[in-house]
């Protein structure tokens, strides 16, 4: 048995010209995931076959801006999962701020327009304005691939549907009163993004905490494999490992990992 689909669609032909032309690595990601995607802008375009499409790419390069959208997945909020932010609080914050090192480093890897590495600042901040330890040992940083996500967020001024998972005291404390909301500059100031992919490039390290949640969904087993690896190498020993709700850590890297809140997908360097 093969994988080769017996009649070419012209699938690969394209998905091969994107990653050449844009470096959007086509072949790591689910398959499906990737025609699903492609078809929505066929259809966007009124064209009915891969090779069709293609000559549209040639045509107007509008269209590949529009097309790395659709591949890019950028949907976030603040404290996605609040229970999952919870765990985090509780379970993962005090353990950081009792660290030796100087600076403690959190990564937030795919962090879309900045959501998640804002919300994770703003836990770091009430922790050490509520626990008398030093706020300025914080430096959070978030990447992502998709560039425009990363302009929102340098920009940091967001509107409402966004905060709707936001508790209302870390609202009231970090966020403008009126939309749209412009996040509170102590917070600001710690956090940076740089485009990053995750797939190409090597990671920024050490850390001391990565988040990467709701991103290795969108690849195949053997990259998601691969970048756990990666993880376990770029986070210091007792350094924390945090994975979408829905994703799960295995292969080889699993027993470089305890967990410490497996339903909300925390977990140990050892
Ligand atoms: C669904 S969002 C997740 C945002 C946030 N982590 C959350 O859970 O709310 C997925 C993000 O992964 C990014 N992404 C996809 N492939 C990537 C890659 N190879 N390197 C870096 N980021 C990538 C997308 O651009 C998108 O912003």
């Amino acid at each position: 048995m093969t994988d080769v689909p017996l009649e070419d669609d012209g699938f690969n032909t394209l998905t091969e010209k994107i990653t050449r032309e844009r470096g959007f690595g086509c072949a790591s990601y689910k398959e499906k995931c990737v025609r699903r995607r492609i078809a929505v802008r066929m259809r966007a375009r009124s064209v009915h076959t891969f090779a069709d499409y293609g000559l549209v790419l040639d045509r107007d390069p509008h269209e590949y801006e529009l097309l790395l959208d659709a591949l890019t997945i950028n949907v976030t909020k603040f404290f996605r999962n609040p229970e999952t932010f919870a765990a985090i609080d509780g379970e993962l914050i005090p353990a950081l701020y009792a660290r030796v090192e100087p600076q403690l480093r959190i990564w937030s890897a795919g962090c879309a327009s900045g959501e998640e590495p804002y919300s994770m600042a703003m836990l770091m901040h009430r922790y050490a304005t509520t626990q008398g330890k030093r706020f300025d040992r914080v430096e959070v940083l978030g990447t992502d691939l998709d560039r425009t996500s990363l302009a929102s967020a340098e920009r940091a001024v967001y509107l409402e549907p966004t905060l709707s998972d936001t508790p209302a005291e870390l609202r009231q404390l970090y966020f403008s009163t009126q939309p749209p909301y412009r996040i509170h500059a102590d917070v600001r100031a710690r956090v940076q993004f740089r485009r990053h992919d995750l797939l190409r490039e090597p990671f920024p390290e050490p850390q001391h905490l990565i988040i990467c949640r709701n991103v290795i969904i969108y690849f195949d087993r053997v990259t998601q494999e691969a970048l756990f690896e990666r993880f376990a190498d770029a986070l210091l020993p007792d350094g924390f490992l945090v994975l979408g709700r829905v994703e799960t850590l295995f292969g080889p890297a699993r027993a470089k990992f305890a967990p410490v809140d497996s339903r909300e997908r925390l977990f140990r360097r050892l």
